[in-house]
């Protein structure tokens, strides 16, 4: 009999509670031996009531629909599945471990809680001091279940009785908040007991009314108030109620906290601090006064899609320094995102300083690329004994701190920085025999996690930190092979797709910032705007949901529309503001939209590849009318593209590396002696800068592939493999952590680009590792959600082996190469329900069934293996090196 599936997870979330949705999709992972699903089954148990499917025939194991009765509000069920599959179809699996599915509130009559605040409290605006809410409740009989739908107006931390609750950071996180304002459930039946209890919460600017954006920013862009959102929902042992919520009955202080912004940093009073203030037992000092009860729609109040940010690593400084003046300088070694812990001991009042900084310039903090982002927390001791200490409602990007104000001697274990981000599952990995391309890939991995912070940010530091739609629109493949990041992206689409204009435009970034001083006011934009269109594709591609690309759908459509209206019948979009390829490294350092590509040829070009991507989602939809009217658009505005961006010489009007990877890579050449003239001109391109890059935004995440789909691999690796500026590697040469913004955002002769805009931390030109997972590693999606997987490792560069492994939806895909003496050797896994296309350098293809599989090149022994014959052979030889020669 076969082992039980993988326990069953729920739409795209890391736990069951508090799911958003009544009737949530089902994925499991299939146990070892499966091979291919038959059948499943699956159980509900509704409070002891058992519900079974009996055996459907049927191979879906990711987001399967929910087979029951929808989810109530507050529904608690547990879900088991066992499956049909393997030897002996027959027989059933073992039930795979139960999950639990909980729903949050799903309807808006569910919300008694109101926004409760403390303007009463009279605190000047100037001051923006953060406060604290608080109730003091008792319970007249003991607590079998207890739950906290919370949310705020700012951020939220919430106390029970003295005890934070749950441990997430920066929650609710950053959404449209007029449209769509996440509230967390939070299971706390452990923290309540009969009798007096106290629930506090400590309120934090954040996005909410924080100053956002960059040349002075913008505060209070959703309201002005620091509102808390909560009910606490006690189930008693006799099965009776009690239900506390904001209301007018709770009250308002100001804290510790003196102030406190996202970019600025934190202030705190440890002076002012009483650690029992959210205790039954509090000393009721002064201050404390009732708040006022604002209003809210509690239809726009959301369940999450994905994770919330917490904090995922600890680092202790690799090096500190004492500076004469008593200033301490800490190297943490890496850039990261996140905020340090202080442990503490000094007399009352003593002042400590943490200035945070990416790079140093002449041995201080470089602090000019924050912009206005003062990056500065401040802790005042209250002088009795040793007291640890992290702000809590900002976050900096940081690989140096200054400390100032430290009483005594600064020792390694008083301060760590703490990594916050998304908590994504990790799924993807690789590593090769070139130890500066794995450092290039582990830069790619801490730009991923520095910028996935509720939303995907252009970088962590500076005064900006938005959403930029281009920026994930080029990063989307690489993100989604390293994280499951497909319930957070889920959700920033939902709110792209909110905050396109109703004539399709796309904003530059999500969230908007609404009456913010907008250098780009909202317009339609080549590159960024096509962000609806890739994005879900992307994510239907790598994580197979349909209903995401579904959803998604019209967004896409209303921009494409957009921009056939713009280009007319010309069918050319040759007007209007672009970005074009920006960050081309030949654009000066105060212009990087001054690509040496024609930025409407860009336009034009993203014009066809966004109408076919819209082909392909209306065909996988079913739509065969909106697939067909698509497909044709792509094609004549391809054949546009042609007629105004050809030559007849066959080279493109702009002779830049950028237009040829467009060109070749959205398929807008079709005949195929073009193509290979094409891709042989942007070889000569590349090597005629010696192979350093030549590329921005746009050409940057295009090339290897194009040049690999041209008979060019060598020319890739000549580009992946430069070390000289500009180049992928040259950061790595310079000691960068992450991925730099600029190519030189430290220049060859030790200085800072004087850019306006120069971060050490911005995922975007990260984007070559989606090469580096597909075409070094070897590992490719072939169908959604890697049901069919591609093999298709292409060695070159000197590279010598590589092993790349992925945690795809249906389990763990997995290729480790290695060069031999006259050919190569590929052991290859292949997840149980998938199917696996290997094709090593000069075989033919094989095909593969679930398992794991050793391949060699050349072949030795028995003759040419193929098609289903391989694919018989593998699976009887499951677990053992097979020997196949193509
Ligand atoms: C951001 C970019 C963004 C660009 C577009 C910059 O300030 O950091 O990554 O895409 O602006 O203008």
């Amino acid at each position: 009999m076969l082992r039980q599936p993988g326990p069953v997870s729920f739409e795209h979330l890391r736990d069951g509670i508090g799911v958003g949705v009544a009737e949530p999709r089902l994925s499991w992972v299939l146990p070892a031996g499966a091979g291919v699903q038959a059948g499943y089954e699956i159980e509900l148990d509704r409070c002891g009531h058992v519900q079974r499917t009996g055996r459907i025939d049927s191979s879906d194991q990711v987001l399967v629909p929910w087979p029951g009765v929808p989810l109530a509000s507050r529904e608690r069920v547990t879900v088991r599945v066992r499956v049909w599959a393997g030897e002996r179809p027959d027989e059933p699996s073992d039930w795979s471990p139960p999950g639990a599915v909980e729903a949050g509130l799903l309807a808006a009559s569910d919300w008694l809680a109101v926004p409760v605040r403390a303007d009463s409290l009279e605190i000047p605006d100037s001051d923006r001091r953060p406060v604290r809410v608080r109730r003091d409740f008792t319970l007249a009989r003991r607590v079998a279940r207890a739950r906290l739908y919370i949310t705020a107006h700012g951020l939220f931390e919430a106390e029970i009785n003295g005890k934070r609750v749950g441990d997430d950071v920066l929650a609710p996180g950053w959404t449209v908040y007029h449209a769509r304002l996440r509230y967390r459930t939070y299971d706390i039946t452990d923290q309540l007991s009969e009798g007096a209890n106290t629930i506090g919460a400590w309120l934090g600017d954040g996005w909410y009314r924080g100053r956002l954006g960059f040349n002075g920013g913008t505060r209070n862009i959703y309201g002005a108030d620091l509102s808390l959102i909560a009910q606490l929902e006690v189930t008693h042992d006799d099965g009776t109620r009690t239900v506390i919520a904001t209301d007018s009955s709770w009250v308002a202080a100001p804290g510790p906290v003196m102030a406190s912004g996202l970019y600025e940093g934190e202030v705190f009073d440890a002076r002012l601090d009483n650690p029992n203030w959210a205790t039954p037992f509090a000393e009721r000092t002064a201050g404390w006064a009732p708040v006022a009860v604002g209003t809210r729609d509690p239809r726009t109040l959301v369940a999450p899609q994905g994770p919330p940010v917490r904090c995922t690593q600890e680092v202790s400084p690799v090096a500190i320094t004492r500076r004469p003046d008593g200033r301490y300088l800490l190297d943490f070694g890496q850039n990261l995102v996140g905020r340090l812990r202080i442990t503490v001991d000094g007399p009352a009042g003593t002042a400590i300083t943490l200035r945070h900084a990416e790079v140093l310039q002449d041995g201080e903090l470089a602090t000019r690329p924050l912009r206005e982002a003062r990056a500065t927390d401040t802790y005042i001791t209250a002088g009795d004994g040793p007291r640890s200490w992290q702000p809590r409602f900002t976050l900096h990007g940081f690989r140096y701190a200054e400390v100032t104000g430290w009483p005594g001697e600064l020792n390694t274990d008083a301060v760590t920085a703490l990594v916050h981000h998304t908590d994504m599952r990790r799924t993807g990995w690789f590593e090769c025999s070139d130890d500066l391309i794995n450092r290039l890939h582990e830069n790619v991995v801490w730009s991923m996690r520095g910028n996935f912070v509720d939303i995907p940010t252009d970088c962590p530091a500076r005064d900006e930190r938005l959403g930029w739609t281009g920026d994930l629109q080029i990063f989307a493949p690489t993100a989604s092979f390293l994280y499951d990041c497909a319930g957070m992206l889920d959700s920033w689409l939902t709110d792209v797709a909110i905050e396109q204009r109703p004539d399709g435009a796309v904003p530059w970034y999500v969230p908007v910032i609404p009456g913010g001083p907008l250098w780009t006011p909202i317009r339609p934009g080549a590159a960024w705007g096509d962000v609806v269109t890739v994005a879900p594709w992307v994510l239907y591609e790598r994580f197979g949901d349909r209903e995401l690309l579904r959803r998604q759908f019209p967004a896409g459509q209303a921009w494409v529309d957009l921009v056939a209206r713009l280009a007319g019948p010309s069918l050319l979009w040759d007007t209007g503001f672009q970005l074009g390829d920006w960050l081309d490294p030949s654009a000066p350092p105060d212009d990087p939209a001054a690509s040496r590509t024609d930025r409407y040829l860009v336009a034009t070009a993203y014009f066809a590849w966004s109408a076919r991507l819209l082909a392909w989602s209306a065909a996988e939809l079913g739509d065969s009318g909106a697939a067909a009217r698509y497909a044709t658009l792509a094609d004549d505005v391809a054949r546009a593209f042609r007629r105004r961006y050809v030559l007849p010489s066959g080279r493109l009007t702009s002779d830049s590396p950028t237009a040829y990877c467009l060109a070749l890579a959205f398929g807008l050449l079709v005949d195929p002696a073009q193509r290979q003239s094409a891709g042989d001109r942007l070889a000569a391109l590349v090597l005629a800068e010696d192979a350093r890059v030549a590329t921005g935004f746009v050409g940057t995440p295009l090339i290897c592939d194009a040049l690999t789909d041209t008979g060019h691999l060598d020319v890739a690796y000549r580009l992946l493999k430069q070390t000289e500026c500009p180049s992928w590697l040259y950061p790595v040469t310079r000691g960068a952590t992450t991925i730099w913004e600029r190519w030189d955002s430290l220049r060859p002769d030790g200085s800072l680009n004087p850019g306006g805009m120069t971060s050490f931390n911005h995922y975007a030109f990260g984007a070559v590792a989606d090469w580096l997972h597909r075409v070094v590693g070897g590992i490719a999606p072939a169908a959604p959600g890697y049901r069919t997987i591609a093999y298709r490792p292409r060695p070159g560069g000197g590279i010598t082996w590589a092993n790349t492994r992925h945690e795809t939806p249906y389990g763990t895909a997995a290729l480790s190469w290695e060069l031999t003496g006259d050919g190569m050797t590929a052991r290859v896994t292949v997840p149980e329900g998938c199917a696996g296309m290997v094709e090593l350098p000069g075989r033919e293809r094989l095909t593969l069934g679930p398992g794991k599989h050793t391949v060699e090149t050349p072949g030795r022994g028995h003759a040419a293996l193929s098609g289903n014959h391989a694919h018989a052979e593998q699976r009887s030889g499951r677990d053992t090196p097979d020997r196949c020669s193509a």
